[in-house]
């Protein structure tokens, strides 16, 4: 079991991980007098996890579940519309708690429905799975997708308390569980590469780990990201790191439209990004080798389809960090790196402008290198 408090800035919160911590919740939101608990999950969370999490929170009060349509396309203010109206209709007032059950997808969306309504109810997380585990749940970010790019619609909001039972994390697909490992590769890159040499050796492609490997990669993510947002818990200035690979990355997340996982679009965005951080003189060869080599020891391999290139290059132009930096024509705000572990600064902005055509030239080469290796065709 895996106690620690959580603290960025003023922002402070438990954050439990391990078997039976659900058990625990109620001692930790005692002073809250919740008198009734609304969890909000996404239809494919597997009933177990709904039964054991609403007979959890129903020895400490009246539960009812809500749920909606899984899936990236339905992370919209419509779901969110709705789940409100649900809400309310259920007789919420400001003494009901939100509980985010399940992937990020539900924590975003439900971190929503909590943040807007009565200006805030108590937002406990329960997340289901490792990309949620060791990553979404410990940003204050929530935020919906619009049609023209992701996260567009969103907010600061800090939970409560956040649980992670981690055998809940035993019914994920390989392809949930790599997702959560590129995060932590991304951390490792990013922000630890002290780490790496320990890492390497405990990466697997088929991405089966026992329970307490699972836990210590939680741990670690929660050690990088502190690093980063313990100063800066809105993730403007050093915490914008978090973010690498994800111009590029949330561009392809919404032409692929499910084919890839969160993770894996941001994991081609990283190599975007080390090729323009390797072009631009900021990073080596070897250094933009190690992204290569972790991504593979994780099983990586996401391959573009020829007609998505001018829809994410499209969707790049719409990403959310636009406006970190004055405006440059041709040009996009992207998150690039200084050697490992070091964001890197243009301008005193930890925002870097980036030529559109080397953005392409990027993606294609970055699809390219792929296609070789594996004998297929662009
Ligand atoms: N700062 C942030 O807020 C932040 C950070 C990272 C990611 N995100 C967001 O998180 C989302 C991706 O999250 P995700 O990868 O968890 O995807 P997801 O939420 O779509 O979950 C993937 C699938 O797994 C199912 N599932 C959940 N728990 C399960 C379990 N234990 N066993 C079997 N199936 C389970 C879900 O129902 C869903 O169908 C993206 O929308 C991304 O933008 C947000």
């Amino acid at each position: 079991m895996f106690h620690t408090i959580i603290q960025f800035g003023d922002h402070r919160y438990p954050f439990m991980t391990g078997v039976g911590v659900l058990a625990e919740a109620g001692n930790y939101v005692q002073e809250l007098h919740i008198h009734q608990y609304m969890i909000i999950t996404d239809e494919h969370t597997p009933d177990h996890i709904v039964k054991e999490t609403e007979a959890a929170f129903g020895r400490l009060a009246p539960v009812r579940v809500l749920t909606f349509q899984p899936g990236e396309e339905w992370k919209n203010l419509s779901t969110v519309h709705e789940l409100c109206k649900q809400v309310i209709d259920l007789g919420a007032d400001r003494r009901t708690a939100i509980v985010a059950l399940g992937g990020g997808v539900s924590g975003n969306v439900a971190g929503m429905v909590a943040g807007l309504l009565f200006r805030g109810l108590p937002l406990i997380h329960v997340p289901t799975t490792l990309m949620s585990a060791s990553d979404s749940v410990l940003s204050l970010k929530q935020a919906v997708n619009l049609t023209q790019g992701k996260n567009l619609v969103g907010m600061f909001y800090t939970p409560k308390l956040i649980c992670v039972e981690l055998p809940f994390l035993q019914s994920l697909a390989e392809r949930d569980l790599r997702s959560g490992m590129c995060e932590l590769v991304k951390n490792l890159l990013a922000i630890c590469p002290e780490r790496i040499n320990e890492y390497r050796r405990k990466l697997r492609p088929n991405n089966q780990y026992e329970l307490d490997e699972l836990q210590q990669f939680i741990a670690f993510c929660i050690e990088a990201k502190t690093k980063v947002m313990a100063d800066d818990p809105y993730e403007k200035k050093d915490g914008l790191v978090l973010e690498y690979g994800h111009t590029i990355g949330h561009a392809l997340e919404l032409t692929c439209k499910g084919k890839y996982t969160h993770g894996e679009c941001i994991s081609f965005g990283m190599l975007c990004a080390a090729y323009i951080s390797q072009r631009l003189g900021l990073l080596t060869a070897e250094e933009t080798a190690m992204h290569h080599e972790l991504l593979e020891r994780i099983g990586y391999q996401v391959e573009l389809e020829p007609e998505w290139l001018p829809i994410i290059e499209q969707y790049v132009q719409n990403d959310n960090k636009r406006g970190y930096r004055e405006r440059r024509p041709g040009c996009t705000g992207m998150v690039l790196l200084n050697g490992l572990g070091t964001i890197h600064r243009e301008d005193d902005a930890w925002i870097t402008m980036v030529d559109n055509s080397l953005i392409s030239e990027a993606i294609r080469s970055v699809q390219e290198r792929r296609a070789i290796m594996h004998g297929s065709r662009t």
